[in-house]
């Protein structure tokens, strides 16, 4: 949360606080790699916060507003949970950029993922948090969505066939309130190469991590732009691929 009288940080100097406080709680996650001195719980949140440019800038431009009811979709072990949480402690101990747009924070979350082993590990490291957590273990396709402010969804949408994303995609408006957000990020079809790079790391990855590889479902930008608007969305499109080879975008999309 931010106030009038919440300090200046540097960028740099908040961004390495945030990225502190919210790998932190995963070091209680415990697991076989813990026998070895591996937590691997802690390092996969360090690596994607540090190396994904799209948490750092989520925060820079605001995207996250201030005491906001969020559903992340497909949300993993709850990296985005335990970011609102890191930036709200930030905000007020350590005060918060100028530039930045104002501190997000929290009222409820829920994180729909279909792994249980990751929706584990995420209530693991996240259950005594002031805005309670919650992790659903199952398939985005039926989960019901609660009420919400903002839904975070990304990298999730291709893992489903188009029918079932456009489904998603209504009863994800229909759970937004007024003035709701969507921020979704998704990878841009029309751009052949990136889009090949990004799906081929990501079988790699999926595999990697034990979770079962399916088929894709990708579109082009423009089409994405397009559905969104059909159901009623403003939608601003940010590249989201900065220093990887991927041809990622995130779309921001406000509900007016
Ligand atoms: C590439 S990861 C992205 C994780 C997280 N959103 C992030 O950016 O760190 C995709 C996630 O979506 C989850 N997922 C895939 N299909 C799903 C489904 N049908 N329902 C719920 N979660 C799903 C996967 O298990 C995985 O955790």
């Amino acid at each position: 949360m931010r106030r009038d009288d919440t300090p200046s940080l540097t960028a740099t100097a908040a961004w390495r606080a945030v990225h502190a406080a919210a790998c932190a709680p995963y070091r209680a996650v415990p697991g076989f790699y813990r026998l070895i001195g591996m937590q691997w719980s802690w390092h996969w949140a360090r690596g994607k916060l540090a190396h994904d440019p799209v948490f750092r800038g989520l925060l820079e431009r605001g995207d996250l507003p201030p005491r906001a009811r969020v559903v992340d979709i497909g949300g993993g072990q709850g990296l985005i949970a335990a970011l609102l949480h890191a930036c709200e402690q930030v905000a007020e101990r350590q005060g918060w950029p100028a530039a930045w747009g104002a501190a997000p924070s929290a009222t409820a979350y829920t994180c729909i993922e279909l792994m249980a082993r990751d929706a584990r590990r995420g209530e693991t490291a996240l259950h005594g948090l002031h805005f309670g957590p919650r992790f659903v273990c199952a398939d985005m396709r039926q989960a019901p969505l609660p009420p919400c402010d903002v839904v975070v969804i990304l990298d999730v949408l291709h893992y489903v066939d188009h029918a079932a994303q456009d489904a998603l995609l209504e009863r994800v408006r229909a759970a937004l309130a007024p003035r709701g957000r969507l921020l979704l990020r998704v990878g841009d079809a029309a751009n052949l190469r990136g889009f090949a790079i990004s799906q081929w790391v990501d079988r790699v990855v999926t595999a990697a991590r034990g979770h079962k590889v399916a088929p894709s479902w990708g579109r082009p930008l423009a089409a994405w732009i397009a559905r969104l608007e059909e159901l009623g969305f403003t939608v601003h499109s940010l590249p989201m691929s900065q220093g990887t080879p991927f041809a990622n975008v995130l779309l921001v999309a406000d509900l007016t």
